[in-house]
């Protein structure tokens, strides 16, 4: 179970929670194997050692700095693989599928009084050595990140914090699954909401907050539920259309500044995503599309 503070919840505010799902069985070692098992041969899986900075590409960070061991010989052996291992979209998994749908049952009406329309769950759960980096990078959906295991320091900034992460980069992202244009540098630590996690705690991050996550001196287990929403899909939509008039050389102004912008924006992507123009097929999120229930492995 999940719990935050429902009755103050803000879709669009960085927030803290508790949770319940430490000792679930599903989230100890040797399941986590068995699941890592279950997705050789597979996109399903994604890992890198601890020469990662958080400056370090995300998309190049297998490539860059790969592990010495398999996937599952690392799960197996955290503490010393100095390895970070991530199992992504367990909802494509029938087991895990249900660890997903225990998350949300519960909560799915309370986040749907502040944000309607949740669909695509997915679920996705990182190992990771001591003093591992989750390199900067925003994700497509809302994120629910729960410590299961061993601490970890979340730094997050605000979804739309200019300073860190600016409208074109999030125009990209969207439309084209592009992250080149985020850069991290040192200084954006100062002005970071900053999680030092223990087991049973947890941080919420909108759509598109920037993050980087630190590993302490411990191995550490996380699971992260991400969802879209009626809201998500339609911010999405707006910066995919953005993305086609800067490609043009046609400057949109910043986004939710201008709403009769925004709103025709939406508009217009909707119809360009309905035929699979921008936006309606890979590298963009296929919930733009399709109100999936899951997420589709992509
Ligand atoms: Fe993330």
């Amino acid at each position: 179970m999940i719990t935050m503070d429902w009755d103050g919840f803000d879709p669009w505010r960085v927030t803290p929670l508790t949770h319940t799902f430490t000792d679930h069985p599903l989230l100890q070692r040797d399941a986590l194997v068995e699941l890592g098992k279950r997705c050789r041969g597979t996109n399903r899986w994604y890992s890198f050692n601890d020469g990662v900075t958080p400056g370090t590409d995300f998309d190049a960070a297998a490539s860059l700095y790969p592990c010495g061991r398999s996937a599952v010989d690392s799960l197996r052996a955290i503490e010393s693989a100095k390895a970070w291992v991530l199992l992504r979209h367990i909802q494509a998994d029938p087991t895990y599928r249900s660890l997903v749908d225990l998350a949300f049952e519960p909560i799915q009406a309370k986040i749907e009084r502040k944000d309607p329309g949740v669909y695509y769950r997915a679920g996705w759960i990182f190992s990771a050595s001591a003093h591992t980096v989750t390199p900067f990078h925003i994700d497509r959906s809302h994120v629910l990140l729960l410590q299961v295991a061993g601490t970890k320091t979340v730094y997050v900034w605000d979804p739309y914090d200019p300073e860190t992460i600016d409208d074109e980069t999030r125009d990209a992202f969207h439309a084209r699954h592009d992250l080149s244009h985020a850069r991290w540098r040192e200084e954006f630590r100062e002005h970071a909401h900053v999680f030092q996690l223990a087991p049973g705690e947890g941080v919420y991050m909108p759509l598109t907050s920037p993050h980087m996550v630190e590993t302490s001196d411990e191995a550490s287990t996380t699971i992260s539920f991400t969802y879209d929403t009626a809201a998500t899909r339609r911010m999405g939509k707006v910066h995919v259309l953005r993305d086609a008039l800067n490609r043009i050389g046609i400057h949109a102004p910043p986004v939710g500044k201008h709403g009769a912008f925004d709103a025709a924006a939406w508009l217009a992507s909707s119809a360009l995503v309905a035929v699979g123009g921008p936006g309606g097929k890979p590298p963009a999120c296929p919930s733009l599309r399709r109100r999936y229930t899951y997420a589709v492995a992509d």
